[in-house]
């Protein structure tokens, strides 16, 4: 089982569409005994609630479900427990590193999301938070590739 762990900044975005188009790249590869997903904020500002509703409508309109629930990275077991910790961008992983530094954790599972990325050329996953509704679509269509390349990677 390769357990992968996407990160994102409040966790009710991008890293929960990560998961979701994961699951559905897993479920349809016949992968899901193989490929965990969990997702988590490096912020734990949005604790317990569900996804944006902007999300979880770009993500129905392209025919994913989305059940995630916000929780904050959990540096005590997450660094231990996940062989890929995906940050969507460079300020996430900045995040992530530091936070693996102050628990005295290794640092070798964690990477920028983009690294796994097969087409598309952005470097990250731009926060679509406080813009409109076509920064979530675009959100899916980088997600869709990346996990795509971490798929064939894990997949080999
Ligand atoms: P996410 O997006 O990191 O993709 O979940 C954001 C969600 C909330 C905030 C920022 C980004 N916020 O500032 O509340």
């Amino acid at each position: 089982m390769t357990k992968l762990l996407f990160v994102c900044l409040g966790n009710i975005c991008r890293s929960p569409s990560a998961e979701a188009i994961m699951n559905k790249f897993a479920l349809e590869k016949g992968l899901l005994d193989k490929v965990f997903c969990d997702s988590a904020g490096t912020s734990g500002y949005h604790n317990g609630y569900p996804a944006d509703e902007r999300s979880v409508a770009a993500l129905e309109q392209r025919g994913y479900k989305c059940f995630s629930k916000s929780r904050a990275v959990d540096p005590l077991n997450d660094f231990d427990e996940f062989d890929y910790i995906l940050a969507m961008d460079s300020s996430n992983l900045d995040n992530l590193l530091k936070l693996a530094e102050t628990y005295k954790k290794d640092r070798k599972n964690i990477f920028l999301m983009s690294e796994f990325r097969i087409k598309r050329p952005e470097l990250e996953v731009p926060d679509p938070y406080s813009g409109g509704e076509q920064g979530f679509f675009k959100v899916i269509d980088i997600l869709e590739d990346s996990c795509q390349g971490l798929l064939n990677k894990i997949s080999k």
